[in-house]
């Protein structure tokens, strides 16, 4: 009597495997093996939503912020997309520029190698946050006294890291400041007036 092949219930190891390679199909089969059935995403047909959001609340320029970010989001996208603060600016975009500059409790950070979810709890201050009303910042003072840009692209990276030098260093050196900036670009190589710009309001600022 010829036997009669059974019925697999199991899904086979080579459809597992096809519906793996399937992106969001994959997925979606991974979950039913799993017991779980994928949280459905309002928008984009076929697509999962993979990121939980987590609920951050930070100050940004004196002001609180809460807000859901994603774990892959950084803090300048959240910045710059979500607050619209753009003075922080995308440039290269991994931590080799300067341009997005920002000081987070204090110490100078490159904001597009900050995790927003990082910034849970802290104090972040932008080039928008520098100024007192109507009164620049001794620096943005300095700067524009000595002509410390030209196309001004990376003149609010070069604030914010020379305020972050000048409250860990209140007289420095040329050498001082030149290694302080060294993390930021100036592609105009407007950096003699930049680091006299620097020197000048390391004076004002002693002088209180
Ligand atoms: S944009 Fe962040 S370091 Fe260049
Ligand atoms: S002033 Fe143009 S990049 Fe620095």
């Amino acid at each position: 009597m010829d036997s009669v092949p059974k019925k697999r219930k199991s899904v086979s190891r080579r459809a597992f495997i096809q519906s793996v390679s399937g992106g969001a199909v994959g997925a979606g089969v991974v979950s039913r093996l799993l017991g779980k059935e994928p949280r459905p995403r309002p928008t984009g047909p076929g697509e999962l939503e993979v990121f939980e959001k987590k609920r951050i609340s930070f100050t940004v320029n004196g002001r609180k912020v809460i807000l859901d970010a994603e774990p892959r989001e950084t803090l300048l996208q959240v910045l710059r997309e979500r607050l619209r603060l753009t003075g922080a600016k995308r440039v290269c975009n991994r931590g080799e520029c300067g341009g997005c500059t920002v000081l987070l409790n204090g110490r100078t950070v490159y904001a597009c190698h900050l995790l927003a979810v990082q910034a849970d709890g802290a104090d972040v201050l932008t080039v928008e946050g520098l100024a007192s009303g109507d009164k620049l910042h001794p620096v943005q003072q300095a700067f524009i006294d000595k002509d410390g840009y030209q196309c001004g692209f990376c003149t609010p990276g070069f604030l914010l890291a020379s305020v972050g030098l000048l409250a860990k260093n209140k007289q420095p050196t040329f050498d001082e400041i030149r290694a302080g900036l060294a993390g930021n670009i100036c592609r105009c190589g407007n950096y003699q007036k930049i680091y006299a710009a620097v020197g000048a309001a390391a004076e004002v600022l002693r002088r209180g």
